[in-house]
């Protein structure tokens, strides 16, 4: 098996308590996304912007990781000879709390701030306030939350690119495929030839792109499908 590359958004941690995106009571339904999460919003009123993030912070810091989580450690931990890359979207801290590894934060992390002065990222797990220094450059008024704003690029998109050109599987597990440039990377690792699979409660924006379309919730079907997978590439050796 060559490498398997995992997509993960906000429906894995839906079981863990934390809000998706755009259900009913998602995120963005409080808040507009252009007043919290645009590089317009922050030029605008950072002080708005921080205390959104100040408010979700201890709200994914306490959240802890459920089976879909684990689900992808155990993969990790049993087929030690496949690289299992996990992608996420997602800026809560659950990947790491259930002990996975090779994970990268396209849209950032929670638990980081990053000025825009000097570049320096530091962690914060308390709130921020708009009028901070930085105390790696000492500027006042410039540390913005290390999530990736609609208006900036992606973290990692080297990395991933050559991920998804090496890669035999691609699985993505509670996503929308709404966000691009991760709703398309589907299609890139289809053109490179894997296998594409979606764990996902509904359909998806781009279900059509994948092979295997397997509905719901997915602390109960992609833990299974891990098994199995276990299970089938031991066999082979
Ligand atoms: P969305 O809210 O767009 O989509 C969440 C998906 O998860 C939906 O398709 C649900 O059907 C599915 N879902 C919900 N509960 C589930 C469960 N228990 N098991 C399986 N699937 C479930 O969230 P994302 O696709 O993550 O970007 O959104 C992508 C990006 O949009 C986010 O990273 C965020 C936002 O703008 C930034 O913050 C930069």
């Amino acid at each position: 098996m060559k490498n398997i590359v995992i997509l993960t958004g906000s429906g894995i941690s839906a079981e863990s308590g934390l809000k998706t995106f755009r259900s009913e009571d998602g995120l963005w339904l409080n808040h507009r996304v252009e007043d919290v999460c645009t590089v317009e919003a922050f030029e605008r009123n950072p002080s708005l912007v921080h205390s959104f993030y100040n408010e979700l912070r201890p709200i994914m810091m306490k959240a802890v990781p459920n089976a879909g989580h684990q689900a992808i450690t155990m993969l990790q931990q049993e087929l030690p000879d496949v690289t299992i890359n996990v992608v996420t979207q997602n800026v809560d801290l659950l990947h790491e709390k259930a002990g996975s590894k090779n994970i990268y934060h396209i849209h950032g992390r929670i638990d980081e701030c990053v000025c825009m002065n000097c570049g320096h990222v530091l962690t914060t797990l308390g709130d921020v306030e708009s009028d901070e220094s930085c105390p790696e450059c000492h500027v006042q008024g410039m540390l913005k939350p290390n999530i990736v704003f609609f208006g900036e690029m992606p973290k990692y998109m080297d990395e991933v690119d050559k991920m998804l050109a090496e890669c035999g599987m691609f699985i993505a597990i509670g996503t929308s495929g709404v966000v691009y440039p991760a709703a398309g990377f589907v299609r890139q690792a289809k053109f490179y030839g894997a296998k594409t699979y979606l764990f996902n409660l509904d359909p998806c924006n781009n279900s059509s792109q994948f092979d295997q379309e397997i509905l719901g919730k997915a602390s109960q079907t992609f833990p299974k499908f891990a098994e199995e997978l276990i299970n089938e590439l031991k066999k082979k050796g």
